[in-house]
């Protein structure tokens, strides 16, 4: 959820700026803008909409000046265009920001930077700041005029406040920090300060990237995977002060600290579309391995076979003991995997389950003892609820284990233990290899909790590792004939109503499902238990509804079959996806289309069940003339609440 970036260093910042805010353009955003200190003034561009109008705002000024560039549009032009304006705006210092707005509509006014009222400090913020109503009274109270109706705007003239008072832009971001609640990823330049950036975080991502001779602050590590893979994560209440040759952390007190940079292991070719058109597709299709990579460090073999699951040093057993309970909380499409996970657990543990979506968690006083274990899932570590159900369930004493795909992530330190989707960089904004990752790292906790109490047997927990290890390339394997799926969005793109079905882990997938299709296609769909159906949503179904049943569970194949059997009697079209060795749907009585995926037991049908869904999902979008990778008003990281 929108981006923040900084340079400093010996390149001009303007074009340095742009190309990192372009690597953070997956997360979302309406509006974008540049600071630069360019001479002895703090130079601010900003736009209303996307990277390309505020490219065409700055390049504009190199045109009339330079009396010999033109409007175009294609990237190799826009890069030459911005390039260009290193004649123009010579500053090698600069802050950026892409905006997904919170408190003032998208505008010129509200984008990002915002300054104090004589323009010689800019401040760029990610988050929320939750008393700036207060704080905006008390600065207005002093004569200032605000100009944007952002809660941001209240930090630039709070930093002015207290720069006034100390002569000193370090002692005046701490000073003003102390007086805000909310969260923030912070950067501030001062005309004062031409050689450094102030950044500070909490409760939003910040990282800063070490180059030689340039230094550069982001909100995550895409933006500048091309210049270094040198970062700091900096840490809650940390501030850093960032210039050309090296970088000063400090915490919220003014103490310095000495942390270890992290290397980063992938490169930028993971953040490429690879011949792809989209990378929604590029992340579908990368399932296979990633489902590799997330499974095979975790299995102890012997000989061909595989006996056992490891999670490196980390020792599961004093957590699995005494377990009372299990707690998943997450949000979004990590809390669907939640929902999957309560029935492999259950089953296999049979340790009960709670499942909650997060933003419902931290809210509802939960019950939480010290025999409960709390799974928290994040593909990016940082979702602003996700976290506060993490450190809720801290505080109550319950050991916590995440599951996370982002090395460093604020919930990846905060957890008493972490298991790693290895799904690689996930850049569009709708999940697929994170959710499937996730999935796999939900089966091999189950299995190795369930072989340390006792409830399946060794023979059994291995024909469970066999079925785990045929997951990747069954995955394969639908990708490779995946053309009825894209034939089906072709004849179902234009529904009015999409509704998925499923009994059991189905009904977990059935929710993944119908959110997948409503992200990128804008489709309405919803997920209902197959069983519910008669309760209520039956009223719904006529012939512009198209349903989707998910059939895995071969004891209830008879079940849901009816269930079909009722919405095609009722005008809807029907879609089955169900195991390769079924013979209880016919098509053309109660499944208009049978899609097969291939046979394993029940239980561990949620991984490949969920692929020909994400790939209806990603052609109806592409197929209505959505942008599968950016979907409207949808942000990749939700880093406020
Ligand atoms: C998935 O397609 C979503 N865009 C969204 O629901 C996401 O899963 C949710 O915001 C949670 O994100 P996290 O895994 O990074 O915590
Ligand atoms: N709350 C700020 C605003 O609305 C920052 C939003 C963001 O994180 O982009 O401007």
């Amino acid at each position: 959820m929108c981006g923040i970036v900084g340079y400093v260093g010996c390149k001009q910042a303007t074009p340095v700026l742009i190309n990192t805010l372009k690597k953070l353009e997956y997360r979302g955003y309406d509006s974008a803008g540049i600071a630069v200190m360019n001479d002895d003034e703090i130079l601010v561009r900003k736009a209303k909409g996307a990277l390309r109008v505020l490219t065409e705002d700055i390049t504009k000024e190199v045109v009339r000046l330079n009396d010999k560039m033109t409007g175009e549009e294609c990237d190799a032009r826009e890069a030459e265009l911005i390039a260009a304006t290193d004649k123009f705006v010579k500053g090698t210092i600069g802050i950026g920001h892409t905006r997904w707005a919170t408190h003032g509509e998208p505008s010129d006014i509200n984008a990002h930077p915002h300054t104090n009222v004589s323009g010689t400090i800019a401040i760029v913020h990610n988050g929320i700041i939750e008393n700036y109503a207060k704080l905006k009274e008390q600065l207005q109270a002093q004569g200032i005029v605000f100009k944007s109706q952002t809660d941001t705007e209240v930090i630039a003239h709070l930093v002015n406040f207290f720069y006034e008072q100390t002569n000193d832009i370090f002692e005046a971001v701490k000073l003003a920090l102390k007086k805000l609640e909310g969260s923030y990823a912070l950067g501030v330049i001062c005309k004062d300060y031409p050689d450094r950036i102030i950044a500070a975080r909490k409760d939003s991502p910040l990282i800063v990237g070490l180059g030689k001779n340039e230094n550069f602050i982001a909100s995550d590590v895409p933006a500048v995977l091309e210049y270094t893979r040198e970062v700091y994560y900096l840490d809650q209440k940390e501030l850093a002060v960032v210039y050309s040759d090296h970088v000063d952390l400090f915490t919220e007190d003014g103490e310095k600290i000495i942390k270890e940079p992290s290397h980063i292991e992938w490169d930028m070719a993971a953040a490429k579309k690879g011949g792809y058109a989209h990378f929604m597709l590029k992340e579908i299709y990368e399932q296979p391995k990633a489902l590799k990579d997330t499974l095979h460090p975790h299995l102890v073999f012997n000989g061909d076979k595989a006996v056992d699951i490891k999670f490196d040093e980390m020792d599961f057993s004093s957590i699995f003991e005494n377990v009372d309970r299990i707690i998943i909380t997450a949000c979004g499409t990590a809390y669907h995997a939640g929902v999957a996970a309560r029935y492999i657990f259950e089953q296999l543990t049979r340790v009960p389950v709670v499942v909650d979506v997060a933003s419902e968690f931290r809210y509802k006083n939960p019950i939480i003892s010290n025999k409960d274990v709390v799974i928290i899932i994040s593909q990016s570590g940082e979702t602003a609820d996700t976290l506060a159900a993490l450190r809720l369930a801290k505080e109550a004493g319950a050991k916590v284990i995440a599951i996370t795909n982002v090395v460093g992530s604020t919930v990846s330190r905060e957890a008493d233990r972490v298991i790693y989707t290895l799904a690689g960089p996930e850049i569009a904004v709708a999940s697929t290899k994170a959710y499937t990752t996730q999935l796999m790292c939900l089966y091999l906790l189950a299995l190795k909790m369930a072989a340390a109490r006792n409830t399946v047997s060794q023979k059994d927990f291995e024909y469970y590792l066999e079925q785990l290890e045929l997951i990747p390339d069954q995955v394969e394997q639908i990708l490779k004939d995946q053309s009825n799926t894209q034939k089906f969005a072709s004849e179902n793109f234009n529904k009015n109503k999409v509704f998925y079905i499923g009994r059991l882990i189905d009904s977990a997938s059935s929710l993944e499902s119908a959110l997948k299709l409503k992200e990128v296609s804008y489709m309405h769909s919803e997920a209902f238990a197959a069983g519910e159906l008669k309760h209520g949503p039956i009223a719904l179904i006529d012939k512009e509804t198209l349903v989707v049943a998910l059939a895995t569970q071969k004891a209830l194949y008879e079940k849901i079959n009816s269930n079909v059997q009722e919405v095609k009697t009722r005008g809807a079209s029907t879609l089955v996806i169900c195991q390769g060795d079924e013979q209880v749907f016919v098509k053309g009585e109660s499944a208009d289309t049978i899609i097969k995926i291939p046979q394993i037991e029940d239980i561990f049908a949620a991984i490949t069940a969920i692929i020909p869904a994400q790939l209806f999902a990603y052609y109806c979008s592409v197929l209505r003339g959505i942008d599968p990778d950016k979907p409207k008003n949808l942000a990749k990281s939700v880093t406020v609440e």
